[in-house]
């Protein structure tokens, strides 16, 4: 184990009965700006191993901008993000504060299935799925293969293991991607709008793996807004609307009966 992750274990909130240890993602206090506009104000939130949790909320509310600082394809201006046991920012003056060392780690624990799928589009699905594994985690080909195969199989990619992704289906492209996030064995999955049905018979197989992922252990975050896909799969739904999030619960809490009066102006424009 390293210094990195021995020092600055964060406490999860016990209001989330933390049962299953530390929370795969912790995130308080967050907070984004961009020039003068606050797109993140005062964002918390934790998903457990082997949960699922949606974010809904209308265009602009910041969905894709706390995604991309989760992931850090960016960073938050303030607050505290940890995976696991890995301390990943920490709150100073006002101010969030990161740890390099703990950002290749944290790295090395979240997969991410883009809207777009961004697959390489010169290499085959073979390479699509080995490459991170190989180059950012300096694991052996015969090995990383192996994985790759398995998964290929378990998604239904066996037969098209040497194609590239222009002779594959949009449904086929999506599974690869979820493959490729897969091949990094991530203790947690994001999906940023990717869960979209590409033909209405692949809803049925997506939610069904994502519920397959969540009982062997793993942790799944997906951005949307689709909502019936996000109640039907999720275990719980946030609610963000202009940078905060405003309610929080099951599914069937936030969906049906909503307490606040901005979730319920928004459901009843999406929901028919
Ligand atoms: N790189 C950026 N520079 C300036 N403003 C941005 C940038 N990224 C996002 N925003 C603004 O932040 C707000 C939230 O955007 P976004 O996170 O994409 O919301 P959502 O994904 O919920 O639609 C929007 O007002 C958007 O215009
Ligand atoms: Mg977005």
């Amino acid at each position: 184990m390293t210094r990195t992750e021995l020092r600055g274990i964060p406490q999860p909130d016990q209001s989330f009965a933390s049962f299953m240890g530390l929370p795969a993602v912790y995130l308080r206090g967050a907070k984004k700006s961009f020039g003068e506009k606050e797109v993140l104000r005062d964002v918390s939130l934790l998903i457990n191993k082997g949960e699922v949790v949606s974010i809904i909320g209308p265009s602009g509310a910041g969905k894709s901008t706390l995604l991309r600082c989760l992931t850090l394809l960016d960073r938050f201006d303030a607050g505290e993000l940890a995976y696991g046991n890995v301390s990943v920012a920490k709150q100073e003056a006002a101010h969030a504060l990161y740890d390099d060392a703990a950002m290749q780690l944290a790295r090395m624990r979240f997969g991410i299935v883009f809207q777009n799928f961004n697959l390489f589009p010169h290499y085959t699905v073979m390479q699509n799925l080995t490459d991170a594994p190989m180059v950012v985690q300096g694991r052996q080909r015969e090995e990383v293969e192996v994985q790759a195969r398995e998964l290929m199989e378990r998604l239904g990619l066996s037969e098209h293991a040497d194609k590239v992704p222009c002779e594959l289906s949009g449904g086929q492209q999506q599974r690869v991607a979820i493959a490729r996030a897969l091949c990094m064995r991530p203790q947690i999955i994001y999906f940023d709008e990717a869960t979209s049905a590409l033909d209405p018979r692949l809803t049925a197989d997506m939610h069904a793996l994502i519920r397959e992922l969540a009982a062997d252990g793993m942790a799944v975050g997906i951005v949307t807004h689709e909502m019936g896909f996000a109640r039907e799969v999720s275990d719980r739904v946030l609610f963000l609307f202009d940078g905060q999030i405003v309610e929080e619960g099951s599914p069937d809490q936030v969906m049906e009966s909503p307490k606040d009066a901005r979730t319920r102006d928004f459901l009843s424009r999406t929901l028919d």
